[in-house]
């Protein structure tokens, strides 16, 4: 059983990667590396004893995606690879739907042209906008605020579409809360080429001198201590969640084909919570000052988990103290990622 795991050299690939091969399957991974590196699967075959095959094939190209399905006589298809940074979206949609909307079509379309019927996608929570109510559970609204979100939602749309035109497809859509933490060996973990936006690689930064503080985004929001409020997960736990869905796909083949489930622990913690628990894991002071909100952020977001917990029989084992001392034994044994 051959599973092409797109964005594989990526944060959250090169950790599927790992949980993927040690459940016993072998991997072809396909990616461009624009915002990754080889590295990281060096490092995942030095954890599991065991390499998996790259293929630097764009998403976009479904001609090589077809070469691939077929030459590895692949079964399934985890989906990553993706532009993932919202502000990043609001300047440049066209990219996002390029290869988010357009890349995840071309997918699709060369997995229909191989017979190959079983997707993971992986989405995100950003696909609920504002929340009406909380928990957010997978029935709440969706109303992204960002070209970011909306690409996501349109292909879960898509993907909806195309399970109710063949009862063959199996496709579990997973809305990712915010994955942080690094695998326990320290060996891979989150190196982004970009500049990075979200909260845990700043506060990682900042921690290690490479910045002086940090600016938190919104001190007034209407929160316990004003700073927005998130549902954070520790990234082996959102990949085991993947395994989990993988699994349920084939073991249920006569239940809905189009499963959309919230990948979180149900918690949420304000970003001065995050702040005082990765000062206590790291023994550093973290300097911060307030700024301005940032367009498209909503105060509070945190999941319902018991879709997930239900029918995948999965739940994230990993609390807070857990995130901030894997993420922070990644950054000091690898200061500057997964560059020399
Ligand atoms: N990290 C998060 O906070 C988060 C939250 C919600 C959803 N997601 C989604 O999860 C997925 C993985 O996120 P990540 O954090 O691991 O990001 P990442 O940038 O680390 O990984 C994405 C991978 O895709 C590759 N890639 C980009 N464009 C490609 C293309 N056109 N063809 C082939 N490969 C390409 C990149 O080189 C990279 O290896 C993305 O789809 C992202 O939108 C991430």
């Amino acid at each position: 059983m051959t599973v092409m795991i797109t964005g594989g050299a990526g944060y959250i690939g090169s950790h599927c990667c790992v949980t993927f091969l040690e459940a016993g399957f072998d991997l072809v991974v396909v990616d461009t590396f624009e915002n990754s590196s080889r590295e990281s699967l060096r490092r995942v075959a030095e954890i599991c004893g065991r390499s998996v095959a790259i293929e630097t094939v764009d998403v976009r190209d479904q001609t090589g995606l077809e070469r691939i399905l077929r030459q590895y006589d692949c079964t399934s298809v985890v989906h990553f690879a993706g532009l993932k940074v919202v502000g990043e979206s609001i300047d440049l949609p066209l990219d996002y739907y390029d290869v988010n909307v357009v890349g995840t079509y071309r997918l699709v379309s060369a997995m229909r042209a191989c017979g190959v019927h079983t997707l993971i996608f992986s989405s995100s929570a950003n696909v609920y906008g504002e929340p009406v109510s909380l928990p957010l559970d997978e029935t709440h609204r969706t109303a992204p605020m960002s070209p970011y979100g909306r690409t996501k939602l349109i292909v879960e749309t898509m993907l909806q579409d195309v399970a109710a035109s063949d009862p063959a497809w199996r496709i579990a859509a997973l809305r990712y809360f915010n994955p942080v933490g690094a695998h326990e060996s320290g060996l891979i973990g989150e190196s982004p080429l970009i500049v990075p936006t979200n909260l845990m690689p700043i506060i990682c930064q900042t921690a290690s001198g490479q910045r002086p503080s940090l600016s938190v985004f919104g001190t007034d929001y209407d929160t316990p201590d004003g700073t927005g409020i998130r549902d954070y997960i520790h990234v082996v736990d959102l990949v085991e969640g993947h395994l989990a869905a993988h699994r349920h796909l084939a073991a249920a083949p006569d239940g809905p084909n189009c499963l959309t489930f919230n990948l979180g622990t149900g918690e949420g913690y304000s970003v001065l919570e995050m702040i005082r628990a990765f000062e206590r894991a790291s023994n550093r002071t973290i300097a911060y000052e307030s700024a301005e909100r940032r367009p498209g952020d909503v105060a509070v977001s945190f999941a319902d988990t018991g879709l997930a917990e239900r029918t995948l029989r999965w739940t994230a084992a990993r609390g807070l103290d857990a995130m901030c001392r894997d993420t922070w034994n990644w950054v000091c044994k690898n200061p500057t990622g997964y560059r020399a």
